[in-house]
């Protein structure tokens, strides 16, 4: 890997913003999704071949609107933020005050509060307007002093919004809550030993968790001038914390409960729940991060395991559950801190998603997390795509009936296509052909219409 590795082959920017309507596709689109499928990812403007780490660079969201089985229009455009702005010469969205930095939006796209959101760590999401242009940021009402982390936790019962945000400057890590509503609620400092990077995080019915590991913000590196100054540090104590939650079901207030676990990093966790005095949490591991490489991801392939603590006893477990390199996971998110059964994720690492070889592919997997099988759906070829979302058929479908959702790139074609795949047995219900193809990205979501307020 080089720092030019991500901005080539399968991660190459694209130079513009394109627009295209009634797409064809293949398959059948259920009638029942109305709504967006938007996705972003880093889409750097002008960077430094010199100095470029994957998760740097301008966001830009592709989004695909469906209708009634139709598929009205395929679009992309840079998340405005003062970077973009700048360069696109356009004028700059109203910044909101929180945040350690104006950030890019080029991490996740959720919705909360009726508003598409664009994240990305270390500072306030941006909103996103139904054409997906950039109408401003929001901090909630504030205080959001650190922003809101990459992935915040939605409890689907109290409709709150959990989050984290993290800084390189003390108090390093704090815990928030923003009501169904849109306000901020809640926050407390948590007692994190150092400047670590908490991209993601735990949510249970009794508590948030926070991931204290072996990352961080490296002084040395950020005087040097490097864009993502933090790296692996083998001497930090890696911990997970449960700390009681704010908002509607927040407990007395007691302590954070810190339990040591071995080395490791976690990106994303599948998901968590409470069983009786133990926490279980099922996690994409890798073995390390920003140890053997600095400019992205790539220090070993990573594996999905189930962790579980034992908050009386403060003792930790692992077990492998599936040794497959794999990332992205994802579950039926109606469950966020309650007992799942299924999850899935996509077969890429590093190496595979920017490839260029014709004859590797993709592949999404699905676990069975009580029969202990996982079934795996290779893409074909030439096809590579990351993150698959779930979407639920309906809001009395049960657990894992709906759609698995993916932006696809056809290398032979130079096209992408958003996939559409049964969720249960990852069989083709359709693909939307988009006009050319989309660079690898991070993460997205589907947008019913029904989440947006007009
Ligand atoms: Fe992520």
């Amino acid at each position: 890997m080089s720092n030019t590795t991500f901005l080539e082959g399968n991660f190459a920017p694209v130079p513009d913003e394109i627009d295209a309507v009634e797409l064809e596709i293949t398959g059948s689109l259920p009638e029942v999704l109305e709504g967006r499928f938007i996705r972003t990812g880093p889409n750097p403007i002008d960077p430094d071949p010199t100095n470029h780490h994957w998760f740097i660079g301008e966001g830009m969201l592709h989004g695909v609107s469906l209708r009634g089985g139709r598929a009205q229009w395929y679009r992309n455009r840079w998340v405005l933020g003062p970077s973009a702005a700048a360069h696109l010469d356009r004028p700059p969205v109203l910044r909101s005050p929180g945040g350690v930095f104006p950030g890019d939006g080029n991490t996740n796209v959720v919705h909360h509060a009726g508003m598409v959101l664009a994240l990305e760590e270390l500072s306030c999401p941006y909103v996103i307007g139904r054409d997906l242009e950039t109408l401003g940021q929001t901090d909630f009402g504030g205080p959001l002093p650190f922003g809101i982390n990459a992935h915040p936790k939605f409890d689907a019962v109290t409709g709150e919004m959990h989050v984290m945000g993290y800084s390189f400057a003390e108090p390093y890590l704090r815990y928030q809550v923003i009501s169904a509503d849109g306000l901020v609620v809640h926050g407390v400092d948590v007692d994190v030993a150092g400047p670590v990077m908490v991209h993601d995080m735990g949510l249970t019915e009794r508590f948030a968790i926070a991931l204290d590991l072996p990352v961080l913000f490296d002084l040395e590196l950020a005087m040097s001038g490097r864009r993502l100054p933090y790296r692996w540090f083998d001497d930090y104590t890696p911990r997970v914390g449960f700390i009681p939650r704010g908002g509607i079901h927040a407990g007395a207030p007691s302590p954070t409960i810190w339990i040591e676990i071995d080395p490791c990093y976690v990106f994303h966790p599948l998901n968590a729940y409470d069983d009786g005095s133990r926490v279980v949490m099922d996690v994409v591991r890798h073995p390390t991060m920003f140890r053997e490489e600095l400019e992205g991801p790539n220090d070993g392939d990573p594996w999905l395991e189930r962790w579980v603590f034992d908050l009386d006893r403060r003792s930790f477990s692992s077990t492998v559950i599936d040794d497959a390199a794999q990332e992205f996971p994802r579950f039926d998110e109606r469950l966020t801190g309650r007992r799942h059964r299924y999850g899935w994720s996509a077969g890429a690492t590093v190496t595979s998603l920017g490839s260029t070889d014709l004859e590797v592919g993709g592949s999404v997997f699905k676990h069975d997390l009580v029969a202990g099988t996982t079934e795996r759906r290779e893409l074909g070829r030439g096809r590579l795509g990351g993150e698959f979302v779930f979407v639920p058929a309906g809001p009395d479908a049960g657990e894992g009936e709906g759609w698995l959702m993916s932006l696809v790139n056809d290398l032979p074609s130079g096209t992408g296509e958003l996939v559409v795949l049964d969720a249960q047995d990852l069989s083709d219900v359709a693909r939307v052909h988009l006009p050319r193809r989309i660079p690898v990205g991070f993460h997205g979501n589907w947008i019913p219409d029904s989440a947006l307020i007009d």
